[in-house]
C-alpha cells in the first residue's frame, strides 16, 4: 500500500469568468521514505498540488488517500489525528509563522494542539528538536524575525516533524535560501529522511536541486502531467516539451551533491 496515493485530482479555478484548470485529471503515488518531486514553470499547478494534498483546499474532483484512508472524507478527530502525520514546510517560513512569535512558541504549538507532551515535558522537547535540526538551543527566546533565513527554515523543519509525520509537502521550501546554506537545508532533510524514513512532496522549480534529492520527479505542465520517472533518467535526457525547455534553462544541473 502506498504512502499517499493521488488519483484524477482536478482543480479549476475561474480567471476573467473563464475556467482554468490550475489542476488537470493528476494522479501519483509517494511510497514510505520516497522524496517525489513536483516540477514545472511557474503556474503549472505545483502549489494547487500541495494545498490539495494538504486539504488546505477542496478539489473539484479526485481522491486522496493517505495511509490508507480516503483523506478527503475524514472529519473532526481522526482528520485532526491524520493531520500531524502530514506536515509541510513553505518557502517563506516569515508568512507562515507569526514574525515576532519565539521560537520556542512556534515548537510548542504542534506539541500542545495535538496533545504530544504535556507542558512540563515541553521545553524538553523543544529543546530536542532544536537540537535534531542543528540549531542552538539558545535560540528558542528569540523572536522569527530576528533569526536568519536559513535557521527560519531549520525552525519550520523541527515544527514540521515535531509531530512525527510520514509525508513532508515541501513548496518551494529552499528557494529564497542562498546556495550554502540551501545545501545545508537540503542536506538536513535528506538526514532527517534517512533516519525516520520520512517521505517528501518535494515542490520546486529548481531541477538542480530535484536531481540531488528526488527519487521520482512528475514534470507538470498547466496542470497536467507531461511526463514523470526516475528523477535523474527523467532531467538527464527529458522526453517531454516542457521537459526539454526546463533542462534547457536551468543552470549547472550538478550543483548539489549531498
Ligand atoms: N486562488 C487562485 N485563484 C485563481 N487562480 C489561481 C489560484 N491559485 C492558483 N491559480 C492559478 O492556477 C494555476 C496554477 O497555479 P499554482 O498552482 O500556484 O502554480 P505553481 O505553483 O506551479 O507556480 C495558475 O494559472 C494560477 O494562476
Ligand atoms: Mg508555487
Amino acid at each position: 500500500m502506498s504512502l499517499l496515493a493521488v488519483s484524477n485530482l482536478t482543480k479549476n479555478y475561474r480567471r476573467t469568468g473563464k475556467p482554468v484548470a490550475a489542476v488537470d485529471d493528476v494522479s501519483f503515488t509517494i511510497e514510505p521514505g520516497e522524496t517525489l518531486a513536483l516540477a514545472g514553470p511557474s503556474g503549472s499547478g505545483k502549489s494547487t498540488i500541495a494545498r490539495l494534498v494538504l486539504r488546505l483546499i477542496e478539489p473539484d474532483a479526485g481522491r486522496i488517500e493517505f495511509e490508507g484512508s480516503d483523506f478527503l472524507a475524514l472529519r473532526g478527530v481522526a482528520l485532526r489525528a491524520r493531520r500531524a502525520r502530514l506536515q509541510m514546510v513553505f518557502q517563506d517560513p516569515l508568512a507562515a509563522f507569526n514574525p515576532r512569535a519565539t521560537v520556542a512558541r512556534v515548537l510548542d504549538d504542534p506539541l500542545r494542539v495535538h496533545g504530544i507532551a504535556p507542558r512540563t515535558e515541553r521545553p524538553r522537547r523543544i529543546a530536542a528538536l532544536l537540537e535534531r535540526v542543528g540549531l542552538a538551543v539558545d535560540l528558542a527566546p528569540r523572536a522569527i524575525h530576528e533569526i536568519s533565513g536559513g535557521q527560519r527554515q531549520r525552525v519550520a523543519i523541527a515544527r514540521a516533524i515535531a509531530t512525527k509525520p510520514s509525508l513532508i509537502v515541501l513548496d518551494e521550501a529552499v528557494s529564497a535560501l542562498d546556495v550554502s546554506v540551501r545545501g545545508q537545508i537540503l542536506d538536513l532533510l535528506l538526514d532527517l529522511q534517512r533516519r525516520e524514513r520520512i517521505a517528501f512532496l518535494f515542490i520546486s522549480h529548481d531541477l538542480g536541486v530535484v536531481r540531488a534529492v528526488a527519487h521520482r520527479v512528475i514534470l507538470l505542465d498547466a496542470g497536467r502531467i507531461a511526463e514523470s520517472g526516475d528523477a535523474r533518467t527523467v532531467i538527464d535526457l527529458p522526453q517531454s516539451a516542457v521537459g526539454k525547455a526546463l533542462v534547457a534553462a536551468a543552470p549547472r544541473l550538478n550543483r548539489y551533491r549531498p
